[in-house]
């Protein structure tokens, strides 16, 4: 039987009354998520030390609570562990990437990439024990081969793996957002679906020893925030 997501057609409402939580707890969590938040890094450079698969699988779980357009989850995360995987992927990223940098991005683009550091050498790709590859169900395809349209995907994707980096920061885990483009080869190494469409690549891990991340600044909350 096909999957929905939903117990039928029609509108079934059901109650919903979660705890009110205390005002002073409400102050205490927000503000210590914000700390915890601000920690975050984009790590490029891994130890390749397992981490615990269930904490990996746990942060997959949470990413797919996210809301979605018409609670479609239009999402896939197809977890990579297998070393021989991982270098046809950092083999294939880095043909990509070294296209890129050598003039593909434009000058302009290349301009704001230089604080970052990065170049078209690719080692997280086999340093971290995981790599989770995010794919958008750009429709739905039914195994008979009939589709159905899927609403907001790139708004609900970009949703879930904003959870998924979250998730995994909170539980003590490094990672990536990397966006190899054109991203297309990932479908064919990993033997994606034609309604599936790479959305990015993110490695999972502990940072090296020797870790390092570029000295960015983050906006204060003053310049992002327009209160009306
Ligand atoms: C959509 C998106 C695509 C990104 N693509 C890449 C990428 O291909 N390679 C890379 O090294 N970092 C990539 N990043 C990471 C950003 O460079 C990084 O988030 C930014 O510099 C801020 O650093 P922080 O994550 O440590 O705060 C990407 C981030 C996002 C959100």
């Amino acid at each position: 039987m096909t999957w929905s997501p939903t117990h039928g057609d029609q509108f079934e409402p059901v109650p919903y009354r979660p705890a009110r939580m205390p005002a002073d707890e409400t102050l205490a969590n927000a503000a210590a998520l914000r700390r915890r938040m601000d920690e975050r890094r984009s790590v490029r450079s891994f130890s390749p030390d397992p981490v615990p698969e269930q904490a990996v699988l746990d942060a997959i779980a949470v990413a797919s609570t996210a809301p979605s357009g018409a609670h479609q989850q239009p999402w896939t995360f197809v977890l990579v562990s297998d070393p021989a995987v991982r270098k046809q992927i950092r083999t294939a990223a880095e043909a990509e990437e070294t296209v890129s940098y050598d003039g593909r991005l434009g000058e302009e683009w290349l301009t704001a990439l230089r604080p970052l550091g990065t170049d078209a050498i690719k080692t997280h790709l086999t340093d971290a024990p995981f790599l989770i590859v995010v794919f958008q169900q750009r429709f739905y395809l039914e195994e008979d081969g009939t589709t159905r349209k899927h609403y907001y995907v790139d708004e609900s994707v970009g949703i879930a793996v904003g959870m998924l980096l979250t998730a995994l920061h909170v539980a003590g885990l490094s990672a990536l957002t990397h966006t190899p483009s054109p991203m297309r080869f990932l479908g064919e190494v990993l033997g994606r679906p034609r309604n599936e469409k790479a959305f990015a690549v993110i490695p999972v891990g502990y940072p090296a020893d020797d870790c390092m991340v570029p000295n960015l600044r983050r906006k204060s909350l003053d310049q992002v925030l327009v209160r009306v």
